[in-house]
This record gives structure tokens, C-alpha cells and sequence, in this order.
């Protein structure tokens, strides 16, 4: 067996990072970055910038090189929705392991209108679809691992169970387990859903070995690898169409600004640092499903918090921090009013695959991280505005 990875998204905010773990884990192997630079295109033409500069690919693969004397990555620019595009990649290199992050991953930008809707689900769903054609001709003993998200699964005050269940209806339990129900609210979780779909197809009709993580939320700047590395460090996007949860209640918090909490902030949100899903993900390569099994791992670390009750948190824990910490209930760009309490609560099989820190020290060392770059935040990426328009 050949013994190349294929990171398809390796250029982005988890890829990156990822890219440099494994590279470092097993340098034996050839790693190989496929990115459109899609999201570096979208960020800019938004008119908002990572917090810190990134540098194009080259340099990124370059700084590797110089840092840590890395020679094992390679990359190709392209959009794996391009026709003929992976079928040409999986033949060239046939990869023992697939990692797939390439989406379009911005709940707002896949909610702006018809035209923004329609990328968004032939980014994912399209794109996952030729990914899974051209494994079954040219990788089907690959380790494919794709990242859905935890936000693709219904909530109704039950324990969330790992992808599949055996439910009992009118007395009468399932003979066999069935998928954990799915719903969502946006465009973008509906794509993810999709795309789970078809990996649950790809898995028991054509047999190809799939790991489907459900991620939660990520917040965090830092791997080991990149602590004082500027020329490593990954993007880190805090605007209010790119920037997740916490990555912008932090950025807020540091540079006074007050923490958006949309709707009525009782929705319940998964959280994991960036350093823990790294860690998990790259432990992976070598543990390949068997023919025809779909792996799914609840990807989170803390799932014990509302929106509202972790910009409670932010508030009492930087309390000493000299800042005046407010938070604003009057954004609700997705519609988010009037959610229920959510009691949800989650399952998971492979905790000792996330190595987990206390909650509260991550956030320290993430918010002393973000706060040394303070004078580099720019508040008005904060507020949400519905105006704005992206070219694609
Ligand atoms: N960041 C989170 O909190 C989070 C939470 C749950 C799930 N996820 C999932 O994890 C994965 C990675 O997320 P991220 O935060 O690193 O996002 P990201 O946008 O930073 O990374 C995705 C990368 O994929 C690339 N890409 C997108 N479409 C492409 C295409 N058609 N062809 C080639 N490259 C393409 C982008 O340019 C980008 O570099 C995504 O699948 C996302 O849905 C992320």
C-alpha cells in the first residue's frame, strides 16, 4: 500500500494544523494538501482578514520546511468540484487515508439568498458526492474521514446517540440500529445532513470504510506546533459571517466590545479546542473501519453550555481582566428567538480519543494567545449586518 494522506480543506482553520500534525506523526507518509483557497477568497471579498496575516500555500508549506525541517507535504491548488479533478488526484496518488473538511462551512454566507443557498449545497453535498464516486474506482480500500457537524442532529431533550440507535416505537424496538434522527434550521446543516446521507449509502452499498465525525463547535488558536510560529500559525477568522461561537466571544471580550448572543441564547452548543480535535483526528490514520462500516464519533469535549451561559462564563472568568465585559441580546441574524430550553445531552464512545484539558484553563491560555494580538482586532467586524453581498 502506497502510504500517502490526502487532506482535502488543508489550507483552513482546522486543516492546517491538522497538515502539520501529521506531518510530524508520521513522516513516513506523504501528506498532500488539496485546497480551492476558497475560504481565504470568500473572507477577503467579504471585505475581513484573519487576525493575524496568512501566507499562501507555498510559503505556509515552505515555513514547515524551515521551522521543523518537514519535507513530507505537498500541495495541489483546485476545487474538488471540479469534473475530473479527484478521479485524476485518487489515481495519481492512491492514498491509504482521506481526510474531508473541504466544505463551505459559514452558517450566514449559505443563508444570504437563493444564489449563496445553491453554492453551498453543490460545494458540499456535489462535491462530497464526486469525492465518494471516485473512491469507489480508484480508492475503495481508503479510510475516508469526514468532518459533519454536531449541529446536524435533532434535539429533543434525549441523550444524542452516536450516529445510530435502536429506537422503540409504539412498544415495538427496531430490529437493527437506525440513523439518529437529523434536522436543521440553515442551509449549511441541511448540506451537512445531506452529505451524511450519502456516506451512509457509500458505506453499506458499495463498501468503502468511512469515519464520520460530528463536530462541535471549535474554538482556539494553538496547537503545540504553532505556539510562537507566527510563519505556522493557522487562520483564525472572529467576523460575524467566518468566526465561530467562542472564537468571537473572545475576540470581543478582549477588545471591549459586547458578546453577541443570538436569539435568546439557549441553544445548546458543543465545544472542543482546536488542540484536542488535531489530536483526535490525526490518532485516526491507521484505525480504518472495516468494508462497508460507517464509524460516527461525537466530536466534543464540553457540552454542558448554552450560548447565553458561556458569555456568562467569559463574563465571570475574565472578571479581574480590567475589561468591562457586556453582553448584547438585540442580534438575531438567524432567526434564532425562542429556543427551547435543550436539555440534549451527548454520547460518545471514544472520549479517550480527545485528550481534554480543564475547560477554564484553555480558555485562559486561548484568551492570553488572543489578547497579545488585541491591538490587531477590529470591532466593526462584529456587528451582523444583513446588506452584506459575496461574490462567488
Ligand atoms: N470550525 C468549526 O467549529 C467546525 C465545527 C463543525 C464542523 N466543522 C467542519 O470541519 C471542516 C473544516 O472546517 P474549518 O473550520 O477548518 O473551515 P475552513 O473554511 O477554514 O476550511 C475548509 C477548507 O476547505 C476549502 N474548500 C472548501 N470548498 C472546497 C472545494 N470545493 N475544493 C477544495 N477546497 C475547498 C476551503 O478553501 C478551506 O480552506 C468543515 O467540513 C466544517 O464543516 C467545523
Amino acid at each position: 500500500m502506497t502510504n500517502r494522506i490526502l487532506v482535502l480543506g488543508g489550507d483552513g482553520y482546522l486543516g492546517w494544523p491538522l497538515v502539520i500534525r501529521l506531518a510530524r506523526r508520521i513522516p513516513q507518509a506523504k501528506i498532500v494538501i488539496i485546497d480551492s483557497e476558497f475560504r481565504r477568497k470568500m473572507v477577503r471579498y467579504s471585505g475581513f482578514a484573519p487576525l493575524y496575516p496568512v501566507e499562501a500555500l507555498p510559503g505556509r508549506v515552505k515555513a514547515l520546511s524551515d521551522i521543523y525541517g518537514i519535507r513530507n507535504v505537498d500541495f495541489i491548488l483546485g476545487d474538488i468540484n471540479e469534473k475530473d479533478f479527484l478521479p485524476g488526484i485518487l489515481k495519481r496518488y492512491r492514498p491509504h487515508t482521506i481526510f474531508h473538511l473541504a466544505h463551505q462551512c459559514s452558517t450566514p454566507f449559505s443563508m444570504l439568498d437563493l444564489e449563496h443557498a445553491i453554492f453551498t449545497v453543490q460545494n458540499n453535498v456535489e462535491g462530497g458526492l464526486k469525492l465518494l464516486y471516485a473512491m469507489r474506482e480508484f480508492a475503495p480500500n481508503a479510510h475516508l474521514i469526514q468532518m459533519g457537524s454536531f449541529g446536524e442532529y435533532a434535539r429533543g431533550g434525549i441523550e444524542i446517540a452516536e450516529g445510530y440507535f435502536v429506537p422503540d416505537y409504539l412498544g415495538v424496538a427496531a430490529d437493527t440500529p437506525m440513523p439518529y434522527p437529523r434536522r436543521a434550521d440553515d442551509i449549511y446543516h441541511v448540506s451537512k445532513i445531506n452529505s451524511s446521507n450519502f456516506l451512509m449509502m457509500a458505506s453499506r452499498h458499495w463498501g468503502l470504510r468511512i469515519t464520520e465525525i460530528m463536530q462541535s463547535t471549535i474554538f482556539g488558536l494553538h496547537t503545540d506546533e504553532t505556539i510562537g510560529k507566527p510563519a505556522l500559525y493557522t487562520r483564525f477568522d472572529y467576523d460575524h459571517v467566518f468566526g465561530t461561537v467562542l472564537n468571537r466571544f473572545i475576540t470581543q471580550s478582549i477588545s471591549g466590545f459586547p458578546l453577541t448572543v443570538y436569539g435568546n441564547g439557549k441553544q445548546r452548543t458543543g465545544l472542543m479546542s482546536l488542540s484536542s480535535s488535531v489530536s483526535s483526528l490525526a490518532s485516526l490514520v491507521g484505525k480504518s473501519p472495516k468494508i462497508g462500516e460507517h464509524k460516527v464519533i461525537n466530536h466534543s469535549t464540553e457540552s454542558g453550555y448554552t450560548v447565553g451561559g458561556l458569555a456568562r462564563f467569559i463574563q465571570q472568568e475574565f472578571v479581574d481582566a480590567n475589561v468591562n465585559i457586556e453582553v448584547d441580546y438585540s442580534h438575531d441574524p438567524r432567526a434564532e428567538i425562542n429556543h427551547p430550553d435543550d436539555q440534549s445531552t451527548v454520547n460518545t464512545e471514544y472520549l479517550d480519543l480527545m485528550p481534554k484539558r480543564k475547560f477554564c484553563d484553555e480558555v485562559r491560555d486561548f484568551w492570553s494567545h488572543v489578547n497579545q494580538a488585541g491591538r490587531l482586532i477590529k470591532q466593526e467586524y462584529f456587528a451582523p449586518s444583513s446588506s452584506k453581498k459575496f461574490e462567488i
